[in-house]
């Protein structure tokens, strides 16, 4: 049983007309790089969303794309400063690096809102404790989706992340056309990140549940497996919807 949480929005900020982040004052809250919450506007209209902020950080961040029919997110979106929201007291989820085995590369593979977890996951420093190589894969329909490119940029300049991006609705230079599937096939993607995709790999995928199924495949074709606990594998998934 969850109890309800009073958080006051801080800021929210408008990446583009769909896409926002919410930072958001709340009592703390224990958590796992990772993992998500349950937040709405009253306790009968709630959604999951993952933390985007380390669990370190007393202010809490939600990143989200407004879903024109969707009856919370344009909501969610529309929330000025001072504005309340509720929070579940008990936030959940399996996306997080302790239920990960140990690998030579961490592949973070992710669709639209999708990167918010593994944003959470890069501002610890666990992913370089554990992992010898770090990827972190976005793939989004437009350039401008390409968020926190200070935070991402940062990580990438310090040699600690490798960022490899995919923009499948317009010509964008520096990134690469089309899906993440097809360019585990044919080998595009390894060769923009520099790094293997195989049984040496741990990769997480997280968003649009049909990209997690089609890359999912296209990882099988290589030999690597789902990850459960009582049969270790390489690949552990969080879908969105
Ligand atoms: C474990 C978990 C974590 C999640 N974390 C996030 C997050 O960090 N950020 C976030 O924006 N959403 C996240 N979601 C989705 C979120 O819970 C809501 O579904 C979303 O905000 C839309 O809410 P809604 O009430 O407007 O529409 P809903 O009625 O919830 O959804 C309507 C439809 O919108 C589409 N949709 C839902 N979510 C998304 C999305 N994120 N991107 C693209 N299309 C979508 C699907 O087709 C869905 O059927 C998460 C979902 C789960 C299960
Ligand atoms: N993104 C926008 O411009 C925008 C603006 C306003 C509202 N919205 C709403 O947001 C929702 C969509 O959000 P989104 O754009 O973040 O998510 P999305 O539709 O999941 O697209 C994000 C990325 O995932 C790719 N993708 C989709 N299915 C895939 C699959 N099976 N395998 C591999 N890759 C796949 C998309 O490629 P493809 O392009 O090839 O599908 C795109 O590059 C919709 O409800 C929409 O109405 C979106």
């Amino acid at each position: 049983m969850s109890t309800w949480l009073a958080g006051r929005v801080l800021e929210n900020r408008h990446w583009t007309d769909a896409l926002f982040s919410l930072r958001v004052e709340a009592p703390r809250l224990d958590f796992e790089a990772g993992q998500f919450v349950r937040i709405g506007l009253e306790p009968a209209l709630v959604r999951a969303f993952s933390f985007v902020n380390p669990p370190h950080d007393p202010v809490l961040e939600f990143y989200g794309i407004v879903v024109p029919q969707g009856p919370l997110s344009p909501r969610l979106a529309r929330l000025e400063p001072g504005a309340s929201l509720q929070i579940a007291s008990n936030p959940a989820g399996f996306l997080t690096l302790s239920q990960v085995p140990d690998a030579d590369t961490l592949w973070l593979v992710s669709t639209g809102t999708g990167i918010a977890p593994f944003l959470s996951i890069l501002r610890t420093e666990t992913p370089w404790r554990r992992f010898r190589t770090v990827v972190l894969v976005h793939a989004v329909r437009h350039a401008s989706e390409l968020v926190y490119r200070d935070l991402i940029g940062k990580l990438v300049n310090e040699n600690r992340l490798r960022y490899v991006t995919f923009v499948s609705r317009e010509a964008a230079p520096g990134s690469l056309a089309g899906r993440i599937p097809a360019a585990i096939r044919d080998g595009r993607l390894e060769a923009a990140a520099g790094a293997p995709l195989d049984e040496r790999a741990h990769v997480m995928l997280c968003g649009n549940p049909q990209m997690l199924r089609d890359a999912a495949a296209a990882l099988a074709e290589r030999g690597l497996r789902k990850h459960r606990r009582r049969n270790p594998g390489h690949i552990t998934v969080e879908s969105f919807w």
